[in-house]
């Protein structure tokens, strides 16, 4: 592994910042949240300090510099993702992306049209198309998984069909690690003339994303699991499928006129930014993506996925310990999930904490997943372009450890 030599973990004030206090400090948690490099700090930085304004309003120096630097950043993120400026929405991330496509599309569905997602999905891709399915009364179709902790592709060609409106599919899933075959179940799909939605939260930033290669109509991701802010993220959507949306949030910025009787929206993508939106976000999320494209996305991935083959095997030699994902062979991501018996994962999560090994116990949202697999939950250890073999072996030290003293 000559590649580990290259420790990144300088680029990360966080690391300074606990070791500094005296304390261990295993960062294992980037499927929830990545860690933030100094040079998305400094940008942001910059704009407070120097051209702190709104945009798109102020006809002086920081207002015009200001929205510069928000197209910029729009413009920088469309040439990651292989889209067009115009197909970029800021939002607050995945979540909101999500909703925001749900709430307009689910409102054009009649009762006998359907929508399918599968069994792993995120909440943020759940709990909208089950509520708009009770209230506007179509059909949720799930795909189910295989006992290898895959898709079912078989079960998805049954259930992908005429009556299909919408499919809304993780790319990886948060639990699993399970990459999904978008790109063809988005084929499939659309030869039934359905909208594909795919959310990108774990595979954006993890390996190289390309939007039009992936033939999806929309595509959403948060830029705080990307190296870069809270509260930013966007919906990448095809332009054309984007003008066919009706708007989410109603205010200023997002019109082009205003009488007493209508409202004319403002063109793609502003129509969907209503009121001021995280210009500071945007362009901290512009310099992560920088970031990202310096060490390079394939980079980016084999680290990644030599990192997790590691964590795959060292934890297997456990007693006691299952993983609960796809191995190390196939084509996966970097979320690693396992169970201790006996052992419950909220235990499991605060006692790792404690030796300052910090990884997620829980559902980590997926609770109909969890219910499939008839789990608690599960603890999970997930990577970035920080992490180090070194942080796998303080996580394997203290499995051991609390399994010995608490285990069966
Ligand atoms: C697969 C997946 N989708 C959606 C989300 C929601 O992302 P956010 O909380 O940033 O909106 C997450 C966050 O964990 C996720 O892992």
């Amino acid at each position: 592994m000559s590649w580990f030599k290259k420790n990144r973990q300088n680029d990360f004030p966080t690391y300074k910042f606990e070791r500094g206090a005296g304390r261990p400090y295993h960062f294992l948690d980037s499927a929830a949240s990545a860690l933030t490099p100094k040079i998305v700090l400094e940008a942001m930085d910059l704009y407070y300090r120097t051209y702190r304004a709104n945009v798109h309003r102020g006809l002086y120096r920081a207002s015009a510099k200001a929205t510069a630097s928000y197209e910029a950043a729009r413009e920088n993120i469309a040439n990651f993702l292989h889209a067009a400026p115009e197909e970029v929405v800021f939002t607050r991330g995945a979540t909101e992306s999500l909703n925001l496509v749900a709430y307009s599309l689910a409102a054009t569905l009649q009762p006998e049209d359907e929508v399918v997602i599968s069994i792993m999905e995120h909440h943020a891709n759940f709990v909208p198309w089950q509520q708009f399915a009770q209230r506007f009364g179509f059909k949720l179709r799930i795909i189910p998984i295989t006992k290898n902790f895959e898709l079912d592709k078989e079960e998805a060609r049954k259930i992908i069909g005429p009556k299909t409106k919408i499919l809304s599919l993780v790319h990886v899933s948060n639990v699993l690690g399970t990459v999904n075959p978008v790109k063809e179940l988005s084929a499939l799909a659309h030869q039934y003339g359905a909208t594909v939605i795919v959310d990108a939260a774990q595979s954006v930033g993890h390996r190289p994303v390309d939007f039009a290669e992936l033939g999806c109509d929309f595509l959403a991701f948060s830029g705080h699991k990307t190296y870069g802010p809270t509260g930013i993220g966007a919906l990448i959507g095809r332009y054309s499928a984007l003008s066919q949306l009706s708007p989410f949030l109603y205010g200023g910025e997002m019109i082009a006129e205003v009488t007493k009787e209508y409202s004319v929206w403002n063109e793609v993508p502003h129509k969907f930014e209503a009121g001021t939106p995280n210009i500071a976000g945007a362009i901290g999320l512009s310099a992560a993506v920088d970031y990202m494209q310096e060490i390079g996305l394939d980079e980016l991935a084999k680290h990644e996925r030599e990192l997790t083959a590691y964590a795959i095997a060292q934890l297997s030699t456990i007693e006691d310990v299952t993983i609960i994902g796809p191995g190390a062979d196939q084509d996966r991501g970097g979320a690693v999930s396992f169970s201790v018996e006996n052992i419950h994962p909220h235990d499991l999560a605060h006692i790792l904490g404690n030796h300052g090994v910090c990884v997620r116990g829980g559902h980590h949202c997926a609770m109909p997943l969890m219910q499939e697999l008839d789990l608690p939950g599960t603890t999970r250890a997930s990577f970035g372009i920080y992490s180090q073999p070194k942080d796998i072996d303080a996580l394997v030290k203290a499995v051991k450890y609390v399994r010995n003293k608490f285990g069966s």
